[in-house]
């Protein structure tokens, strides 16, 4: 079974970006709910509910940019890359990751789709469920780093980037082990379920996906942890040096941190700053770069704070 996880408050993190609006528009200031973990809590994830809203945050106006192509999916380039599954050469096909973003957003990409589970670009959430349900990855590796439970494998692009990021990290930080990495549906099932007898369903829900929709099946997901003479659990990551550097380095290497403090209006999640999803590069820098916080905002969702009934 995979190690439980925990609950992590770290340091408030600067405001939830605003929803990203069609090329060109200028967007004015919206109120946004947002929900910043006021005070550190030390029960799990698991029994822990959801934090309260407490503020109220103005977004400023931005500019959106522009595509480099009128019409990108009718690029040859793009084209072929899409068929070889070459997502980066898709990506720089559209201009890069800010442009490819914006292409989306405006509806000016419909080729790509954000359902599509072995996309770089795939969006799974409380309301996006992976399609298929029983949806697995091809190319899985072993994570190359010390892992702390059976389910260590990832992606073989995400495998060599946490690889890259952990020796940066280990050089300027401290050790990075790996908890999950991929989970299979049956395994969401199981990991589910003894959330939900432990804590109740409604608690379960702020810190574990439902089966058929967990980051964790894509092979794009894998949850980190510090390491010393040993490797500490996700609960004990919130908080290290490790995180923190994870936190404000890991866009260099594809990844975000998908659950972060003041998200869980959007993302139905409580903090999680151990989970980090790979995107690749280009869009983890357009992610960085554009000031997002969450994969929904990034891409013009709506928010996924439940399931629907
Ligand atoms: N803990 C994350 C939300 C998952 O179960 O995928
Ligand atoms: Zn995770």
């Amino acid at each position: 079974m995979p190690e439980t996880p925990h609950a992590q408050h770290a340091a408030p993190r600067s405001p939830i970006h605003g929803p990203a609006l069609p090329i060109g528009v200028a967007v004015t200031a919206v109120g946004v709910l947002l929900s910043l973990a006021s005070a550190p809590v030390a029960a799990p994830v698991e029994s822990s509910p959801l934090p309260e809203p407490i503020a109220v945050m103005q977004v400023p106006t931005v500019e959106v940019g522009q595509t480099t192509a009128v019409d990108p999916c009718a690029e040859k380039a793009v084209q072929a890359a899409l068929a070889a599954g070459d997502d980066a050469s898709v990506i720089a096909g559209f201009g890069g990751g800010a442009a490819f973003r914006s292409a989306v957003v405006a509806g000016n990409a419909p080729c790509i789709s954000l359902s599509d589970p072995s996309r770089l670009w795939v969006v799974v959430n409380k309301l996006r469920p992976l399609d298929p349900a029983d949806f697995a990855p091809s190319g899985l590796v072993e994570v190359p780093l010390q892992t702390t439970t059976p389910s260590g494998q990832v992606r073989s692009d995400v495998a060599a980037a946490v690889g890259q990021m952990a020796d940066a990290a280990d050089d300027q930080a401290g050790r990075i082990g790996a908890n999950n990495g991929y989970r299979s549906y049956g395994l969401q099932v199981t990991t589910y379920a003894s959330h939900v007898h432990d804590q109740g369903q409604a608690e379960a829900d702020a810190g574990s996906a439902r089966p058929g929709h967990s980051e964790h099946q894509t092979g794009l997901a894998v949850d980190v942890v510090a390491c010393g003479s040993a490797c500490g659990g996700l609960d004990g990551f919130g908080g290290t040096p490790q995180s923190d550097w994870v936190a404000a380095n890991a866009w260099q290497y594809g990844f975000i941190v998908r659950y972060e403090d003041g998200g869980s209006p959007i993302t139905g999640y409580a903090p999680e700053p151990w989970h980090l999803r790979y995107v690749g590069v280009d869009l983890a820098a357009a992610y960085h770069e554009g000031g997002y916080h969450t994969l929904e905002e990034f891409f013009g969702l709506p928010p996924a704070p439940a399931y629907t009934p």
